[in-house]
């Protein structure tokens, strides 16, 4: 897999949107964040799943970053990680390694003690729930009913919980939070989502009965509008929901029509894995 599609928290916490964020990146999280906010579900906590195809989609860092916006909007928020083979959440606010979810669900720690496993990040009104140890059956344990009942207690204290979670394609991970989880919000990237890995996807949440509030469209290539975000200015990060006039809605329909084609990415750029 290429390089730039590899997390490392030290890039991550480099993307995270801030005082000096670029003002097209900000606007696109606040745009993710409104449209988010319109496409609540009843008046509780609401509980999202940021999944993707892939790995390297931007799942995490559009996770943390949607979330930061929601947060800066007056929201309480929680980020689980649930990706507890690939934990990145963690490493992004803080220093060192430590329990989280995975023990929690587990059993191996007081769960009484839950408090002891959430971190206040430094960002007013957002929290983590790390991942913890990677265990050898993290799909068993998140279709526990020990994560339902997790949930439900978080759920009172929190406006919204974003999970992030390993690929669709790849785990069921994802997919076995569709009987907890409010909706699901699947990340699609430029130039790396090949459009049957995402039909794939729809799919398989489609099966389980999983709620698809809606697509972000990560990475699009930046046009004369947008300003480029990165070091060396390749990327911009685009959070468009569907809006019924094209962007991610169209992904959608394109998804399930089939008009994409094999090999392609979903925006039919050559996929680079
Ligand atoms: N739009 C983007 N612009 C620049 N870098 C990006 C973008 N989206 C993702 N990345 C980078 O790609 C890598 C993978 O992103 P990540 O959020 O960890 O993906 P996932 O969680 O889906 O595996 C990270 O290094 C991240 O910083
Ligand atoms: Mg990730």
């Amino acid at each position: 897999m290429d390089q730039q599609y590899i997390a490392s928290p030290n890039i991550l916490k480099r993307q995270l949107i801030g005082d000096g964020s670029p003002f097209a990146v900000a606007e696109a999280y606040k745009a993710a964040r409104t449209n988010l906010m319109f496409m609540r579900s009843g008046d509780g906590c609401q509980k999202i799943v940021i999944t993707s195809p892939l790995v390297g989609e931007g799942k995490s860092i559009n996770c943390i970053n949607i979330g930061i916006a929601l947060a800066q909007s007056g929201q309480r928020v929680l980020i689980v990680d649930a990706d507890m083979r690939r934990s990145v959440v963690r490493r992004v606010f803080s220093e060192g390694t430590g329990d989280g979810l995975s023990e929690l669900l587990a059993g191996v720690v007081d769960r009484g003690k839950l408090n002891d496993f959430i971190i206040r990040t430094d960002r007013e009104n957002l929290s983590i729930l790390p991942a913890g140890h990677m265990p050898p059956n993290p799909a068993e344990l998140l279709a526990s009913k020990q994560m339902g009942d997790l949930l439900g207690v978080l759920s009172a204290r929190y406006d919204y919980i974003l999970i992030d979670t390993p690929p669709v394609s790849v785990v069921t991970d994802a997919v076995v939070l569709s009987r907890i989880a409010d909706g699901f919000l699947l990340v699609v990237r430029s130039g790396h989502t090949p459009i049957d890995s995402l039909k794939d996807s729809v799919s398989q949440l489609e099966r389980v009965g999983a709620n698809i509030i809606g697509f972000l469209f990560n990475d699009v290539n930046a046009k004369s509008s947008y300003r480029k975000y990165g070091k060396r200015g390749e990327y911009i990060y685009y959070g468009h929901y569907d809006n019924g006039k094209g962007g991610a809605g169209q992904s959608k329909e394109r998804a399930k029509n089939g008009t994409g084609q094999r090999g392609k990415s979903i925006d039919g750029h050559e996929q680079t894995q």
